[in-house]
């Protein structure tokens, strides 16, 4: 893997990877060129937000039945707004937009699918908790036009790129194009993104485990075994859960973790959605060494059938993951 010397840019860090990719087109470096901007916007009004009138609800409920944030919108529409004119995206979905986001002409459509969460932990907005932007990137080769429905209904191994940028303390972008995760952190007074961790992986075990716990009696019974096992003082385990996704994962990337959204009675199917929160992050956890399932197979396995689809989300290290999904296989042969 291609080395990078300290103080490197995300800029610069595109343009050298590029020279990797050798289907890669000037449109991704373009792509994230936008990417960065409107991180560096949301960034800025995160920072300010109790300040620039960003707390609460809009009043409005989106298609996923939740109330909206006034920072979801202004996330939204700053990430839209940046990409639709550049020539690089054909197609956005958003966790905010009921229906797929077609370019709107004048602007010309470029080869990429943009499926994002404008805004992931939106309940921490006013709490100052780490919230952030979760995207993944599909390419779509099937000529001009402004694309359709088949072109985001894809395989999670279609994915040609996945990243977030979580708004915590500071401001950290973390990507994968499949070679390698690495997190670039925002110097906010040069406005630059510097590579602050390269080649992040996940150890083959971790002892920490990040879940909403007072839902654990709505859990299957296998998992609820499993995560009552762990808790044996000798082993060691600990728990961390801000509730918000981004926040957990980047956590759990960076100092090992494995995190777990299971089917509730409010949520059947799991409340974390698929194409722009599980995808995403099942790429990231992989290109690190580390798994992501929905309790029977790999995340990316999961071909997408409807834009706002949820799953169960089991993701970390690699072997705590395993066991996880062994437990409940278990449970499945049991007999009842
Ligand atoms: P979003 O703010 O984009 O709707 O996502 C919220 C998600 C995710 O960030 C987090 O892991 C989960 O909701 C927390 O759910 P609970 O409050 O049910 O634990
Ligand atoms: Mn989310
Ligand atoms: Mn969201």
């Amino acid at each position: 893997m291609r080395q990078f010397e300290e103080g490197t840019t995300l800029d610069r860090f595109l343009l050298e990877t590029t020279r990797d990719h050798p289907d890669a087109s000037g449109q991704f470096i373009t792509l994230f060129n936008q990417i960065t901007l409107a991180a560096k916007l949301v960034s800025a009004r995160v920072n300010r937000a109790g300040l620039a009138g960003m707390f609460g609800a809009t009043g409005a409920m989106n298609i996923q039945g939740e109330y909206v944030q006034k920072m979801d919108i202004y996330a939204n529409d700053t990430f839209k707004r940046a990409l639709e004119h550049a020539g690089v995206i054909a197609m956005i979905v958003s966790e905010e937009e009921d229906e797929i986001i077609h370019v709107p002409p004048p602007f010309v459509p470029g080869h990429y699918v943009f499926c994002m969460d404008p805004l992931d932990g939106s309940s921490n907005i006013d709490t100052n908790a780490s919230i952030g932007t979760i995207f993944c990137l599909f390419r779509r080769d099937a000529g001009p036009g402004y694309g359709e429905m088949t072109d985001v209904l894809r395989s999670g191994r279609e994915i040609i790129a996945a990243g977030y940028i979580v708004y915590g303390a500071g401001t950290v972008l973390v990507l994968s194009t499949g070679l390698g995760v690495h997190a670039f952190t925002l110097d906010p007074t040069v406005g630059e993104f510097f590579l602050s961790h390269h080649d992040i992986k996940l150890a083959p075990a971790a002892r920490t485990y990040s879940c909403n716990e007072a839902y654990a009696a709505q859990w299957d019974p296998a998992l609820q075994a499993w995560l009552g096992a762990l808790k044996e003082p000798s082993l060691g385990w600990s728990a961390r859960y801000i509730g918000s996704l981004v926040g957990d994962f980047h956590r759990n990337l960076v100092k090992g973790g494995v995190f777990l959204y299971p089917p509730t009675q409010k949520a059947r199917q799991g409340k974390l959605r698929l194409l722009y929160e599980a995808f995403p992050l099942a790429f990231l956890a992989e290109a690190a060494g580390g798994a992501a399932s929905d309790g029977r197979g790999p995340i990316l396995d999961r071909v997408a059938v409807s834009l706002h689809e949820r799953t169960p989300l089991y993701i970390g290290n690699r072997e705590n993951v395993e066991e996880l999904v062994a437990a409940l296989s278990r449970g499945r042969s049991a007999p009842s």
